[in-house]
């Protein structure tokens, strides 16, 4: 094989740790709470092939041509609009389109990472996320958390020791991987220390329409001034991931250069795409569709905790989500998560293990459990199956 010259992008080794787990978990025997898909049953496949066939119909020359970076403009209107649903106010100008939260990340990243440069994290966090800042270089910084979030002491700590930080890197609304919700209090201190160490925030919202209890928390980005904060979210997890559409809402000259960067990375989002979901967005109430999903996912979320709180050893950590999809576990004591997940898959029951959510020091015994894209009946086996291997592991 040819001796490849790779760039410093290229991580070495070709090992997929999160690929060799789901693989492991993809056994037909296995319960796995791996995974991080929304329910498929679900997706209004009659409502978005009508809206489709209409692009079809009424504007396939359109539809089918290249189009501008930036994205649909009727995306980008209704969009704006939908955005004082958490709290912001903003126009089509604020907005860009993109194919998806993922390429969010990189192309802003791409916009503020030089090799090197530090960038701060909740500890843990979406992996792939890490993934894309260790892709360009960056020195990341985890922050701790608690039950509510990123927590402010730390976080004024993280900023005071790295004056050079770029940007904050946050999801804080039902964070994937801990579900955890940072209340408005810690927002607005997130907004006043960024400001004052002078640093961005990316704030990465994919699940914050997903709210099946307690009340309801605007984004960070409402508590924004000065165009300091970049907000992303994304039809994924409201609508379908495979359209692979989403948004970053920010200041008009910052969309315009980060549509520039958007152009050299793929000229455009899916126009077909687009368009679709704009035809959809009119035709038929999203919201009536995400009361839908709020309630399966909430009926899945409280049967999940009532059989943890029966089947799961005393003194296991577990967060209580009021929305999204997943929940954290916590086993105490010094545990080998690897050796805990294969207790797990003898009793026929993956999770993934805490280790890739974490930026640097991992916190033993952490692993994730999904809730939306499981059957009430396995989630009773299931997690009666991971009590019992949690004992035996315990012995
Ligand atoms: C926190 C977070 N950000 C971004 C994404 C990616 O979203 P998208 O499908 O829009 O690329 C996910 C997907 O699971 C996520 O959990």
């Amino acid at each position: 094989m040819a001796n490849y010259k790779f760039s410093a992008a290229v991580p070495e080794g070709t090992v997929d740790t999160v690929g060799e787990i789901l693989k492991v978990a993809a056994s037909p025997n296995v319960i796995s709470f791996a995974g991080g898909l929304p329910a498929p049953e679900l997706f209004p496949v009659n409502e978005l092939k009508q809206a489709t066939d209409q692009v079809y119909d009424t504007s396939a020359e359109s539809a089918l041509q290249y189009t501008n970076s930036e994205g649909f403009k009727k995306l980008r209107e209704i969009l704006a609009k939908r955005m004082a649903i958490r709290g912001v106010d903003c126009t089509a100008d604020n907005i860009a389109i993109t194919t998806g939260s993922q390429q969010s990340i990189d192309l802003i990243s791409k916009m503020f990472i030089n090799r090197g440069d530090t960038i701060i994290v909740e500890k843990p966090t979406y992996m792939s996320a890490l993934d894309v800042f260790h892709t360009y270089g960056a020195n990341v910084v985890g922050v701790d958390m608690d039950d509510q979030g990123m927590k402010m002491d730390a976080l004024e700590a993280a900023l005071r020791q790295n004056p050079e930080t770029k940007f904050i890197y946050t999801v804080p609304t039902f964070q994937n991987p801990t579900g955890r919700t940072m209340p408005v209090a810690r927002r607005q201190k997130m907004v006043e220390l960024a400001k004052e160490y002078d640093v961005v925030i990316i704030e990465d919202d994919p699940y914050g329409q997903l709210r099946f209890a307690g009340e309801p928390v605007p984004a960070v980005k409402s508590f924004d001034t000065d165009g300091r904060v970049f907000y992303l979210s994304t039809f994924s997890k409201t609508l379908t991931p495979g359209l692979r559409t989403g948004w970053v809402v920010a200041d008009p000259d910052f969309i315009k250069q980060f549509t520039i960067i958007k152009q050299s990375a793929d000229l455009h989002s899916d126009n077909v795409s687009q368009q679709a979901i704009a035809d959809f967005l009119t035709d038929f109430d999203i919201d009536e569709h995400i009361a839908k999903i709020r309630e399966v996912y909430g009926k899945r979320q409280r049967l999940m905790m009532e059989c943890i709180e029966r089947d799961f050893p005393v003194g296991v950590k577990y967060s209580h989500p009021e929305g999204g999809l997943f929940i954290w576990v916590e086993v105490p004591g010094n545990v080998n998560t690897q050796a805990l997940f294969d207790q797990c898959i003898k009793n026929n029951v993956a999770f993934v293990p805490g280790e890739p959510f974490f930026p640097g020091e991992v916190i033993p015994g952490t692993f994730r459990l999904n809730f939306s894209n499981m059957s009430e009946d396995k989630i009773k086996e299931g997690i009666a199956r991971l009590g019992k291997a949690i004992k035996e592991f315990q012995g």
